[in-house]
């Protein structure tokens, strides 16, 4: 089957409710977590993505069985610490996720297991995780602080102060992951980024305190406390979600309302953007399920957005969303500024790159001057040329947001790499399609 879309046509008004995939993040740490814990945990509504049967089959790897049943996966844990297989290699496919996390929970594990990747996630930096796990005590070499990473753990491990500065969820989780199989308490200084680990490990009562201190978060872990397995239903995922939260903004006289979706604090950057946009996104139905904020999402058209001048302290909780936030920015009257992006360049693709390169290409004016960019947006946008994506390292995201910008703006298109998009949200052709896009 060919892995090239067309589209040739705006997407029509439309009034609907959908439903987007699991949550990735929480999809990922479940079941690493899971594999930890004492017992048969449950989990339901896990995301059915790449990334995330990538790390079910990890923990199959490393000793640890899972059965798949109706609506939820059973894990069954051995404790801490309780991964059985020796001498392996882990496939962590295009996970940054799923092979940084995975490292924490190996540093106790006395034999050599060796992690790769595929073309993106092996250009990806791996020293931000190895540098901080190698003071746990573990033996890591890289290559090139990047993948193939080989670790080989240790039964002396010491607890570490970490100062955590990217601001990056993935670091942070890492070494709260090797905390739990360290004796004494590991203490991170962490920059604010998403706090689902946290949450996780408060309501599987790991021994975890918590405090907010001159901007940072401050985090304590107490080791080797044994914690019992547990049962999570995971909620529809926001960075999925954004897509079609721009798609509505974008498109004529339509609607949309996007049901149970986590709206973690840590997490809806995009809203509070796009809110300073001009837009009128709301959250109804609110409540919280284990620590996590779930709403539904009510998004409408709107005309006469406007620019923004983005706080950097929004960019790590909109981190994976500025890829549309971009295509926001296009379309907005006035000159939209975004301040300290590099962590974007850092991602499946160099996205802050792609995006300046796909903002010239629909004829948007975009200055960059080191990490910061100004959009300069046109209202009256609209395409009649023809576009092409080749998206080379076949980023899920610069996929998607090809595929919105093509059904809002106009023009005819021709993007790349379609399969892209099983690394996160595998039915988002089927929901556009549905919502009346015209794509061959
Ligand atoms: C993630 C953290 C973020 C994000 C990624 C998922 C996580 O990465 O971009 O898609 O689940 O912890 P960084 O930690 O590199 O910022």
């Amino acid at each position: 089957m060919s892995n090239i879309i067309y589209i040739g046509k705006k997407i029509p008004p439309y009034n609907k409710t959908i439903e987007v995939s699991s949550d990735k993040s929480l999809s990922i740490r479940t079941i690493l977590l899971a594999s930890q814990a004492m017992g048969i945990s449950k989990i339901s509504n896990l995301l059915q993505s790449d990334d995330v049967l990538n790390t079910l089959k990890t923990i199959k790897k490393l000793g640890i069985n899972y059965k798949k049943k109706r609506n939820f996966f059973e894990i069954n844990g051995y404790g801490l610490d309780g991964f059985k297989k020796k001498n392996i290699i882990i496939n962590a496919g295009n996970s940054g996720t799923l092979a940084r996390l995975i490292l924490g929970l190996l540093v106790k594990n006395k034999s050599k297991i060796k992690i790769i990747g595929d073309k993106s996630l092996s250009k990806r930096d791996f020293s931000r995780v190895t540098e901080p796990l190698k003071l746990f005590g573990a033996n890591i070499k890289t290559k090139k602080n990047s993948l193939p990473v080989e670790i080989e753990g240790s039964e002396f491990l010491r607890p570490i102060n970490y100062f955590e500065n990217i601001g990056s969820a993935q670091c942070k989780s890492a070494v709260m992951f090797a905390a739990l199989n360290t004796p004494g308490i590991t203490t991170i200084s962490a920059k604010k980024s998403r706090n689902h680990t946290e949450l996780l490990f408060k309501h599987l009562k790991i021994p975890i305190k918590i405090k907010f201190k001159n901007n940072r978060d401050l985090i304590e872990v107490k080791g080797l406390s044994q914690f019992k397995s547990f049962c999570y239903d995971v909620p529809g995922d926001i960075s999925s979600s954004a897509f079609f939260i721009v798609l509505t903004l974008l498109s004529e006289k339509s609607k949309i309302k996007i049901k149970r979706i986590n709206v973690n604090d840590s997490r809806i950057g995009i809203i509070k953007i796009l809110n300073k946009m001009n837009s009128n996104i709301i959250f109804k139905n609110k409540r919280t399920y284990k620590g996590e904020k779930i709403a539904d999402i009510h998004v409408q058209s709107k005309k006469n957005l406007i620019s923004i001048n983005c706080p950097s302290s929004l960019n790590s909780a909109a981190i994976d969303e500025f890829l549309v936030i971009f295509l926001v920015a296009a379309k907005a009257k006035g000159v939209s500024k975004f301040n300290n992006l590099g962590e974007l360049n850092k991602k499946e693709s160099p996205r802050l790159n792609v995006a300046i390169k796909f903002l010239k290409m629909i004829g948007i004016k975009v200055i960059k001057k080191k990490d910061n960019i100004k959009i300069f947006g046109n209202p009256d946008l609209f395409l009649k040329g023809k576009y092409c994506v080749k998206n080379f390292l076949k980023d899920h995201r610069v996929f998607m947001m090809s595929c919105i910008a093509a059904v809002t703006f106009g023009g005819e298109w021709r993007i790349h790499n379609k399969d892209s998009i099983n690394s996160s949200f595998p039915k988002f052709l089927k929901i556009l399609k549905n919502l009346g896009a015209d794509i061959k």
